[in-house]
């Protein structure tokens, strides 16, 4: 089984004065059991990217392989229904996901689609809702009525109800608090680690790829300009300065500490050993 993609083109509007090609030549290889972050600017391809693993976009040129199946430009793809069952997408803007009355049955709808009866199917959405970290006193409020970030959370929840394989991820933390975010991504750091699910995640936050992610794309004008492991992609900012993306804050200080004259070696990567390494050096001079 794997997730590729083999010279994949997109075109939106084809044939139309609107006609635009988001997605040109795209060749990925996305590893299975890991977290792969997809970044690049607004407008680069990152959500066109995304929207063909489940079949949502369909290519206009080349093939794509995710699981078992393929999906080849100009045919009909098959057994559409299992693959959204495995393939899970949460939309950028999770309004066009979200059409049930209350936010239990919104959740309890993927199951339920699924053949898993009524009760069965709200209990997996109250579980689902329990992780997402949304309080019971919504599940019978309108999707319609909650925050932004609370959109957001039932629209995760109504993905995790279905228990895919494969969860895709359209910048999940926007809109949401800060603390908010990071359980978030605790959360899918659990499912990938603790579960196994591929998972793959577009954002703008280099603090989140840094922290939880495993592997990144960087989109560049509809095509990949880079994909790399985060230990690579981190291992000093040129590249994140290069691509005018502002680098983690840890890397920024490690870098104001070189430039003041102290002495941090390549592999301290979190903030007790570079406090370990800082102290180390005071002591020995002062
Ligand atoms: N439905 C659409 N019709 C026409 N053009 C679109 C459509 N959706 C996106 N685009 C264009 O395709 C390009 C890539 O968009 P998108 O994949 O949404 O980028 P990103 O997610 O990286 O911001 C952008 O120039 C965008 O304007
Ligand atoms: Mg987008």
């Amino acid at each position: 089984m794997s997730i590729s993609f083999e010279h994949v083109s997109h075109i939106y509007s084809k044939g139309t004065p609107y006609e635009y090609k988001a997605l040109t030549d795209i060749n990925l290889e996305i590893e299975e059991g890991k977290m792969t972050a997809v970044i690049g600017q607004t407008g680069s391809g990152k959500s066109t990217l995304v929207q063909h693993l489940n079949a949502l976009l369909l290519p206009e040129e080349g093939t794509i392989h995710i699981l078992d199946r393929v999906i080849t430009a100009g045919e009909k793809p098959k057994k559409l229904k299992s693959l959204r069952g495995d393939v899970g997408l949460v939309f950028q803007f999770p309004e066009y996901q979200l059409f049930e009355e209350t936010v239990l049955k919104d959740v309890a709808f993927g199951p339920k689609n699924f053949g898993v009866p009524e009760e069965e199917a709200q209990k997996k959405a109250k579980q689902a809702l329990r992780l997402v970290g949304l309080p019971e006193d919504v599940y019978e409020k309108s999707p319609l009525e909650l925050s932004g970030g609370q959109k957001r959370r039932v629209a995760i929840a109504g993905i995790l109800a279905m228990n895919p394989k494969v969860l895709v991820l359209d910048e999940p933390t926007a809109g949401l608090d800060p603390k908010g975010a990071v359980s978030m991504m605790s959360l899918f750091w659990d499912l990938n680690k603790k579960h196994g699910k591929t998972i793959l995640i577009v954002t703008h936050d280099m603090e989140h790829v840094f922290h939880y992610c495993d592997n990144v794309v960087v989109m560049a004008d509809g095509r990949v300009s880079l994909h790399t492991n985060v230990k690579e992609f981190f291992k000093d900012t040129s590249l994140c300065k290069g691509l005018n993306i502002l680098p983690p804050a840890l890397l920024r200080m490690k870098d104001l500490l070189k430039e003041n004259g102290f002495d941090v070696p390549e592999d301290v990567m979190d903030e007790t050993a570079l406090a370990k390494c800082i102290a180390r050096q005071v002591k020995k001079n002062g």
